[in-house]
This record gives structure tokens, sequence and C-alpha cells, in this order.
């Protein structure tokens, strides 16, 4: 997507505006264009530990060393790097998006009678907590939970509903069902098709089971950019409304839940270590898309391939944390326990110290 054209759906951007102005540090678009340059360089090094996913075959043809970030501060200018433009499958991420709409147009107690709202500590397609009885989904950020929420979408929203309003809330027309990968993983979705059938038979989905596995994984199968998730990531920072043209996309009520479930399972098995390694509210996706929400501040969006073992954009994540670091992003920053932290090195010793005493 080019400035130009999403100029047009949003409006002109104005000048150059802090990025971080509630820390009293004054860091202008140049600076922080040159602190993320800086991040990229060092995250690139993670690249060679990870590998893309080839669980979705299709998903296996993308090329690992890729990396792109898209930073849009609510009041300044966006920051574009790398292969911030290059579309992929959103995959997981588009978990935030049936979310959203699901509180929208069914409700908070209707979402929350199909799924819970606690971190699993289980990879994101795992069956563990549907064979207890009487269960349901630990959270709506995982598979299972996403499958619940589409069997409650189903009957109220189309698939081309839900492009639409991705279209918009991402301000990008240019999304588009990638018809390669939603075949690519129905041909391969034994395992989601199983955690559907198991959730039919808990009561939890009363849609048709394989109506509801396909809209889950066309929503998982829709392009988007670095960029079109710095424009969701935005308005999700801002309460639900866009910064520039003041149009509302959820309440501020959803806006809130999606955030908080983003900060304590976006990140599968991995989002209690995410949360005090970075502190910002993400969701990642295995097509190596991570939303980021820095809370009344900006979206960000990452783009790189190579996984780690939780199936999170292992590049991304380190571009995450350095840019966290850098441009005090952190929810919970304390300049104290910044100047303690401020060696990564120190602070890796000190997290390793602290697993080997069970501390953590
Ligand atoms: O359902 C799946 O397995 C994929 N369509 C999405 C999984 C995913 O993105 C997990 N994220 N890191």
């Amino acid at each position: 997507m080019t400035e130009k054209n999403n100029g047009n759906l949003e409006g002109r951007e104005t000048m150059t505006i802090p990025v971080v102005d509630r820390r009293y540090q004054m860091t202008e678009t140049k600076k922080a264009k040159e602190i993320i340059e800086r991040a990229m360089n060092l995250a690139r090094e993670e690249i060679p530990k990870g590998a893309v996913a080839t669980y979705i075959p299709e998903l296996g043809k993308e090329d690992p060393h890729q990396l792109g970030i898209c930073l849009y501060p609510l009041k300044g200018d966006k920051i574009c790097l790398g292969d911030y433009d290059h579309r992929f499958t959103m995959q997981s991420v588009s978990k935030v998006v049936m979310l959203i709409v699901a509180l929208e147009v069914c409700g908070l107690k209707n979402v929350f009678r199909k799924v819970g709202m606690e971190p699993s500590g289980e990879a994101f397609d795992s069956l563990v907590e549907l064979d207890v009885s009487d269960s349901k989904p630990y959270n709506p950020l995982i598979n299972s939970g996403a499958l619940a929420v589409c069997g409650l979408l189903l009957p109220e929203v189309s698939f081309q509903d839900m492009l639409r309003y991705t279209r918009n809330i991402c301000s990008d027309p240019g999304i588009e069902l990638n018809e390669s990968v939603f075949d690519s993983e129905m041909k391969t979705c034994s395992r989601n098709r199983s955690i559907a059938y198991l959730l039919e038979s808990k009561g939890i989905i009363t849609t048709d089971v394989e109506d509801t596995l396909r809209f889950y994984t066309k929503m998982c199968s829709m392009n988007v950019t670095a960029e079109s998730l710095a424009n969701l990531g935005k308005k999700l920072a801002n309460d639900g409304v866009c910064a520039i043209t003041g149009k509302r996309f959820m309440s501020s009520r959803t806006a809130r839940i999606v955030k908080t479930l983003m900060l304590t399972c976006g990140m599968y098995d991995g989002s209690g270590t995410f949360a005090i390694k970075v502190g910002i509210p993400t969701k990642s996706g295995v097509g190596g898309g991570l939303l980021s929400v820095s809370d009344k501040r900006a979206g960000i969006g990452v783009f790189g391939p190579a996984l780690d073992a939780q199936g999170n954009s292992i590049a991304g994540c380190k571009l995450l944390r350095e840019i966290s670091n850098q441009l005090r992003l952190n929810l919970f920053y304390d300049p104290e326990w910044d100047k303690e932290q401020d060696d990564e090195q120190n602070e890796e010793t000190v997290l390793r110290e602290m697993q080997a005493r069970s501390v953590m």
C-alpha cells in the first residue's frame, strides 16, 4: 500500500511529532528511524536460529531472510523499513479481528460463554484442555478458542463481511484471500478439524463443522502487510477510533479486552516471557506477522517469516524487544529498572539465573 492511497483513506499526515512523549523523552521521527534501523540489524542475526512454517506447505515457500516493520504513532509520521510492504498471510493475527467482531456483534457474555480468558501455557494448536469434561478453550487467541468464536460468528456474518471489515480497519483495500495458502491449509488441517469436531461434541460449536473450519481458515489466509497491521494496531492503541478521521471501529471496552488478551495470551506459551521482555500487547501468526499495540502511542506491524519454537517470528520478537527498550514502549516502563537492565547480556543472565532457581 502506498502512502498515497493510505492518504485517501485516512487523510493527510502532519509534521514530525515526538514518538515518545509520555516519558518526556522527545524522540523525533528521524531519531526513532535510526534506532529502529539499528534494531533491525541486530534482529536479522536471529534469523538463522528460526525456520519458516512448513506444516502449511505453501508457507514453506517464503524466503526466511525477510524482515520488515511499520511503526505508526498516534501523532507523527509513519516509519516503514525493510519488507514492510510484502504481502503475507495473516494467520493467527486474524484471531484479533475475529474477536473484535465477535465482541461487537455477539456480545461479551456470549463470547465468554464459549471461551475463557486465561493463558493456556500450551501450543497454539493444543487439544489438551478439550478432553477434560466441562472445559472450554482457554482463550480466543489459540486455535480452539478461535474456532469456537468462528462458530458464533458464522450465523451472523459472511467471510466477505469480515474481509471488508479487515480492509477498513487495516486501511488497506488491497487485502485479498490468498487462495493458494487457503487450499494448502485446508488439505493439511487435520489438527484443526479434530479440534472443531471435539468442540462440536462438547456443544461449543453448533454450526456446521466443515463450514466453520473453512471460515476460520479463510480468515487466516488473508494477505496483509506489516503496514496494514500497524494501521490496525494504531486504531486499537487509540481505543478503537481512527486518530485521523475520528471514525470508531469498535467500542473502547472491546479494544480494552482485546489488548489485555493480546498481552496475556497473544504469544501462546511464550506469552509470559514476551510480556516480561517486551511488555507490548502483541499477537503473532505463523505467516511471520506480529501485530503490536503500544497503548495510546503507536500501532506496530512486523513481518519476519522465520519462526521460533513457539511459532512466533524469531527476528520480529527480537526487533520488538529492542525497540521497546530503546523507545521506552514497555507498558510497565520504569526508568530505574531500565537503567539496571540496559545491558541485555546482564538481563539475560538474570533471567536465566531466576529460571534455574525456579523463581520464574
Ligand atoms: O490454524 C493454524 O494452524 C494456522 N492457520 C494459524 C496458526 C498460527 O498462526 C499460530 N501462530 N503463531
